[in-house]
């Protein structure tokens, strides 16, 4: 499967974001919002999921967007224009739960950004107003704003050094939304991004009665269902990401054991990492 576009969209402070363009008709004719593709970038390696972020029906093409931060990452980030993924698979993951709820709250943070662009597009397309907030750690590691805007009703954008937008965090804007009147009205909140962020979502929204999905980055192994790897507890019960989810009741999940799960493998990663000098 052959990269036909690939565009560095951020290079600074060590967060290096990066957009391919794979060429992948059939997952291209299939694949709906929130959905993700397992791809493993070389016969050895690992598989790892990554959200399809846009696709192209007559090109025959899926658009993937990462942070290069683990070994597969970094791996992928190294292909260029020509290059072939090993293989691909999708798409997997229930689609989100797309229709007309009224107003609703969209919160990315980081790369998650590039995560809730399909579902802000799709919420748009189905009448909803949308109110989208972005978080990230400075300005310039902001990623596809004029993206957002175009199918948002209202954008917010936080950034922790105050070097665009509000100072502060997503959250922050999160609650004086819905601290409003007006904004009393919000049906769903849709959140992705770091876990820390994620589970503030959680706490903020619990406290307007507002329903929350959030779409998980457990660690996954097979995406089909079979391993375990990417349980997560919801609602007490166990569930797995890559075939129950990847979204869940925000709520709901037991977002200690997921963190802790989630960092199972750091000290290895940064290990073969340094092995593969990257
Ligand atoms: Fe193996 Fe989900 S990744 S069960």
């Amino acid at each position: 499967m052959k990269i036909l576009r690939k565009e560095s969209l951020t290079n600074i402070s060590n967060t290096k974001v990066t957009r391919l363009d794979i060429f992948a008709p059939d997952i291209a004719n299939k694949n709906k919002a929130g959905q993700f593709v397992v791809l493993m970038v070389n016969e050895k390696g690992e598989r790892v999921p990554l959200t399809i972020v846009d696709s192209n029906k007559d090109k025959g093409s899926i658009t993937l967007i990462f942070q290069e931060i683990g070994l597969t990452t970094k791996l992928l980030g190294g292909l260029g224009v020509g290059d072939s993924i090993y293989s691909i698979t999708g798409p997997l993951g229930h689609p989100t739960e797309v229709k007309n709820y009224g107003k609703i709250i969209l919160v990315g943070g980081g790369v998650g950004i590039a995560e809730i662009y399909p579902v802000a597009r799709a919420m748009k397309k189905a009448g909803n107003y949308v109110i989208t907030i972005l978080g990230t750690r400075a300005k310039d590691l902001l990623i596809l704003e004029n993206e957002l805007k175009s199918v948002s009703d209202e954008l917010h954008i936080a950034t922790d050094d105050g070097s665009y937008g509000r100072k502060g965090f997503t959250t922050d804007i999160l609650k004086e939304l819905l601290s409003n009147s007006q904004s009393a009205q919000v049906s769903l909140t849709y959140a992705v991004g770091p876990i820390p962020m994620m589970r503030k979502v959680a706490v903020v929204t619990k406290e307007f009665g507002v329903k929350t999905m959030v779409s998980l980055n457990a660690l996954m192994v097979d995406a089909t269902g079979m391993c375990g790897c990417c349980r997560v507890t919801v609602a007490g019960k166990v569930k797995f990401s890559c075939v129950d989810g990847p979204e869940f009741e925000a709520h709901d999940v037991d977002w200690d054991e997921l963190d802790k799960r989630n960092r199972v493998y750091l000290d290895k990663e940064a290990h073969i990492c340094k092995l593969y000098k990257l």
